[in-house]
């Protein structure tokens, strides 16, 4: 089964319960993207939004931390009400702060950017809980679906299946109802879409389009 995870980065930051409401009959998560203005060039939100939708939003909170330093914020997102945290790989220290995130509680993710090879989130496959496979640079919303990726993808859940792992594989950025196919046929099962969602006039009828296109 397929999970779709609207990003909120696309959504109204003035009105996000509202937002978050909106579409939460055809989400399955909701993913949140912390940005520290250093892993990335671009700065969103921290735990105090994230402790201020939880108490509007009983969906799951898939935490993307885009952050050079997010093991001084692990413990704070867990208060928040995060349930799950993924790192970047590329930040180091993976091993460190995927045990960190399980023992706080939450779900702990690795993600890796389109460039960085698969080779590096081998080793601690047995230690996450899901494996966030980028899809564009990491930083902003509503960029171009970059099909490079899809031969990694396929490889990383090949990697999964041969463990006989139970990581999710989630993919994020350019997801719309023209790419959600290629990713789900490729071995992504957790879909995070930002702009093809909080982009479109109905909201909620576009994660259905998504998620049909996915499943298709
Ligand atoms: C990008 C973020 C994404 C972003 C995706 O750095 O990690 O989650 O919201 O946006 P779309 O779906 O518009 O590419
Ligand atoms: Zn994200």
């Amino acid at each position: 089964m397929v999970l779709i995870a609207p990003s909120v980065l696309s959504a109204d930051f003035g009105n996000l319960a509202e937002a978050v409401g909106e579409v939460s009959p055809a989400a399955d998560w909701l993913h949140v993207d912390v940005m520290d203005g250093h892993f990335v060039p671009n700065l969103t939100i921290g735990p105090p939004v994230v402790a201020s939708l939880r108490r509007h939003s009983g969906l799951f909170f898939d935490c993307h931390l885009m952050m050079e330093d997010p093991g001084s914020y692990l413990g704070a997102f867990a208060e928040a009400g995060a349930n799950g945290c993924t790192v970047h790989v590329e930040v180091g220290r993976s091993a460190e702060l995927l045990a960190e995130a399980r023992r706080l509680g939450l779900q702990a993710g690795l993600a890796l950017n389109p460039e960085t090879p698969l080779d590096t989130v081998l080793p601690y496959l047995e230690a996450c809980d899901l494996l966030l496979v980028m899809t564009v640079h990491p930083g902003f919303g509503g960029q171009r679906f970059m099909a490079e990726v899809l031969p990694k993808l396929a490889e990383a859940r090949k990697a999964v299946d041969e463990r006989g792992l139970a990581v999710r594989i989630e993919v994020d950025g350019g997801i719309d109802e023209h790419t959600a196919g290629l990713v789900a046929r490729a071995g992504a099962d957790v879909l995070v879409a930002g702009s093809a969602i909080f982009g479109r006039e109905r909201p909620w009828e576009a994660a259905q389009a998504i998620r049909r296109a996915a499943e298709g």
